[in-house]
């Protein structure tokens, strides 16, 4: 892989939640996993595809610094920068988006919950963005039934098998998302929904079970489970 090839990939990854529901007492991205930051999982399990070339946290006010610090000895090649982030998701990522040197192809958007994602999701995401996509999201199968609630207060089932539980990293040519977050449509719940609304399509790639988001408790003792699953072996 050529010198050029590895810089075309940039990884935005919105660290700046406070973490309310899982209630770790620090924001969630610092909270301890298998003795570590959830951040540095996180940021690990990026650049584990090295076509990443530069790594760039939304953090909590006040702890850029500190975070960029972190997160840099994991980041491989990579240079990692910092950027306080926003009220919103959506303010976190756009904060990030605006230091993204131009000569960037690709953009990777990556929750640093997500913090165990396999390579090969991340791989794919970017694979299907160099072959063209405008937005690229994994998407995992839904295990529960799902009802959809109707007006009369009835409801009715889903087909699951064509619904997909959204993960990320999701993935765009720079381009694209920069001009999706211009448009800065308030309805989206996420990236690939703001670039859905300027009209073009969301291609779905594999999620996989280990791209879930550390959300709870419960979600932590998860993750500490397949990690400690996976030293043992
Ligand atoms: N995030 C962010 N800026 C915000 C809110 C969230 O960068 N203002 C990031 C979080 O750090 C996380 C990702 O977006 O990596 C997904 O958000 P979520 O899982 O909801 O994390 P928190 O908002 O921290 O958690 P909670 O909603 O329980 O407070
Ligand atoms: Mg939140």
């Amino acid at each position: 892989m050529s010198a050029v090839e590895t810089r075309r990939v940039v990884a935005i990854i919105p660290a700046a939640g406070s973490g309310e529901r899982l209630g770790a007492g620090v924001p969630k991205a610092l909270a301890p996993l298998a003795g570590e930051p959830i951040l540095v999982h996180a940021v690990r399990s990026l650049v584990a595809d090295p076509r990443i070339g530069l790594v760039v946290l939304a953090t909590p006010d006040g702890l850029e610094e500190s975070m960029a610090e972190l997160a840099a000895p994991h980041a491989g090649t990579a240079p990692v920068v910092a950027v306080a982030g926003g009220a919103t998701r959506a303010e976190s990522v756009a904060r990030a988006l605006a230091v993204v040197p131009d000569d960037f192809e690709v953009v990777l958007v990556h929750d640093a919950a997500r913090c165990l994602v396999p390579v090969q999701v991340v791989g794919a995401v970017i694979d299907a963005v160099l072959g063209g996509a405008d937005a690229v999201v994994p998407g995992a199968p839904v295990v529960d039934t799902i009802r959809e609630v109707v007006e009369s207060g009835a409801s009715h089932t889903l087909d699951r098998s064509a619904l997909r539980a959204v993960q990320t990293p999701q993935g765009f040519p720079l381009a694209v998302l920069r001009r999706a977050h211009a448009g800065g449509d308030a309805e989206a719940t996420d990236d690939a929904g703001m670039v859905e609304a300027l009209g073009l399509p969301v291609v779905l790639v594999p999620g996989h079970m280990r791209a879930f988001k550390v959300t709870t408790a419960q979600d932590l003792v998860l993750a500490e489970a397949i990690l400690a699953e996976e030293a043992g072996r």
